[in-house]
């Protein structure tokens, strides 16, 4: 499981996270909140190894990340999407799915033909460019990417961001099947509060980079979240 103690990060001398907290388990979804700026993708990246802290400690099944590349945490099985996909516009549907092979050794780098169970549209279009698929199919091929890296935790930053309704419906299908696979921790970003209240099993509310408010998704009290999440 992924444990994280007292994080703080600094962009030079602006402190971006103070003390943050969570946990994520296998076989469920760990929602983290939270309105514009607060902290929430510096999260992600810090654990994606994207960005360093200054304090605190990150451990995935008792390793310590702190010191460990992007590259080498991509090998334990941490995978990130990124917020806004950053897919590659160039290169083809296919070809944007084998990057995904540099996080794993030769012989598996294969591509599951579950990824196209999970996203039958992504397998009509491997030859397409990925700058000529609209935003949720991009921001479902950022997600079959990362999942051809086999990953054990997979951290999503606001995959619905942009995207019309009836992609986000498949979306929160696909990682509620993830999730109840058992073997999979994911950590959703987002800010589209329905969204998360229905996959969330636990969330953690951030402002101005702390940790306000956390719970079991069951216990999650929506007013009470939306009102940290409205400006
Ligand atoms: N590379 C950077 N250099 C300096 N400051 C940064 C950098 N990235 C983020 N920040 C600042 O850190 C704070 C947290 O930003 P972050 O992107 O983590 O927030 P967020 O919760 O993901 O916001 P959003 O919901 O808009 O994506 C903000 O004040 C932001 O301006
Ligand atoms: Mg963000």
């Amino acid at each position: 499981m992924l444990q994280v103690e007292n994080v703080d990060l600094y962009y030079g001398a602006s402190q971006a996270l103070y003390g943050v907290n969570i946990n994520a388990e296998p076989g469920q979804v760990t929602c983290i909140l939270g309105r514009n700026g607060v902290g929430k993708t510096s999260l992600l990246r810090a654990l994606s190894g994207h960005q360093s802290v200054q304090g605190g400690s990150m451990n995935w099944d008792g390793c310590s990340l702190n010191k460990m590349s992007a590259s080498d945490r991509a090998r334990l099985g941490i995978a990130y999407v990124p917020q806004g996909r950053e897919i590659f516009s160039q290169l083809s549907v296919l070809e944007n799915l084998k990057t995904g092979f540099a996080a794993l050794p030769r012989s598996q780098r294969f591509i599951p033909d579950e990824i196209f169970t999970l996203f039958p549209v992504l397998k009509a279009m491997l030859k397409r460019r990925g700058g000529d698929l609209s935003g949720g199919q991009q921001q479902q091929l950022a997600i079959a990417r990362a999942l051809v890296t086999r990953p054990k935790l997979l951290m999503l930053d606001e995959p619905t961001e942009g995207i019309q309704p009836s992609i986000i419906k498949d979306i929160q299908q696909v990682i509620a099947q993830l999730r109840d696979r058992g073997e999979m921790a994911i950590v959703l970003v987002e800010q589209y509060l329905d969204f998360a209240y229905e996959l969330a099993d636990s969330y953690v509310v951030m402002d101005r980079g702390n940790v306000v408010l956390s719970g079991t998704g069951e216990s999650m009290d929506k007013e009470q979240v939306r009102g940290y999440m409205t400006v």
